[in-house]
């Protein structure tokens, strides 16, 4: 029991990736709080889970991460996962849409730190990045950008909140509802097309993605770290 009645908020709980995290993170003893923007999910999720908090949040609104974050004296641990897949050419989408994935990644994990770390001695912050900033696809250069500067974000913040630990996973596809609603009936198709490339010869499961998030929420002397969960897929 690693995490025996530690804190563990996880912002974007309420499925996929952070769904699995909240269930590892309670198997190893912690009190888990998820997040998300939908209640209905939230009540959900919590029911599968239970003995989970729960809290309505929209990463991309400074006050409602504030807001969230008021609730605790203490957190143990903050994993950042909550961001849409919105995208788009540069030259062909309207701004507002571009700025989505800035709005939720990077100032999503601003806001997060800035009212999550007062209310940290220790402990560990896990970011989002992801395949995109290693591995261009036409289309997504704003969400390459913004999962690139969360990389370099991480290095940065793991000396400057030092002691908290700062590290980030970095997935490849991972099947998860984001991955299902993004290519709709094409899913399949896009699940064999991608398993036939990989050295793995498949894709990601959301329990995986989330034990690299524990291991590196319960690996001490790991600070400033990206972990590659991508099949290899950065190398293809
Ligand atoms: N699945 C993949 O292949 C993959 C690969 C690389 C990176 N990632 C990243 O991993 C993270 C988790 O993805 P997932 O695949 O687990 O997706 P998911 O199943 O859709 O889960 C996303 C979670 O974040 C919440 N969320 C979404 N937008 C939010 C916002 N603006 N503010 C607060 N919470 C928000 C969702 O709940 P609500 O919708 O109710 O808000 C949900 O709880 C995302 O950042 C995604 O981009 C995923």
């Amino acid at each position: 029991m690693q995490l025996e009645n530690q804190n563990v908020v996880i912002i974007g709980g309420s499925s996929g990736i952070g769904f699995e995290t909240a269930q590892w993170a309670k198997k190893q003893g912690a009190i888990v709080t998820i997040t998300g923007r939908n209640l209905i999910k939230l009540e959900q999720a919590a029911k599968e889970l239970g003995n989970v908090t729960i809290a309505i949040v929209d990463i991309a609104q400074e006050s409602s991460v504030q807001q969230l974050m008021e609730a605790f004296d203490h957190v143990d641990h903050l994993v950042v996962l909550g961001a849409s897949l919105a995208s788009g050419t540069v030259v062909g989408t309207p701004l507002e849409q571009l700025a989505r994935p800035i709005d939720e990644r990077i100032w999503g994990a601003v806001y997060a730190v800035r009212h999550a770390a007062p209310k940290m001695s220790g402990g560990s912050i896990t970011l989002m990045s992801g395949l995109f900033s290693s591995r261009p696809i036409a289309g997504m250069s704003i969400v390459a950008a913004a999962v690139g500067g969360i990389e370099a974000m991480t290095r940065s913040l793991a000396l400057e909140l030092a002691p908290i630990r700062v590290n980030a996973i970095a997935p490849g596809y991972i099947d998860t509802p984001l991955l299902q609603a993004a290519f709709a009936d094409q899913y399949e198709g896009v699940v064999k097309a991608q398993a036939a490339t990989l050295p793995t010869q498949r894709i990601g499961t959301a329990s995986e993605a989330a034990q690299s998030i524990l291991f590196l929420m319960t690996s001490g002397f790991i600070t400033g770290e990206v972990l590659h969960l991508d099949g290899g897929g950065r190398y293809v």
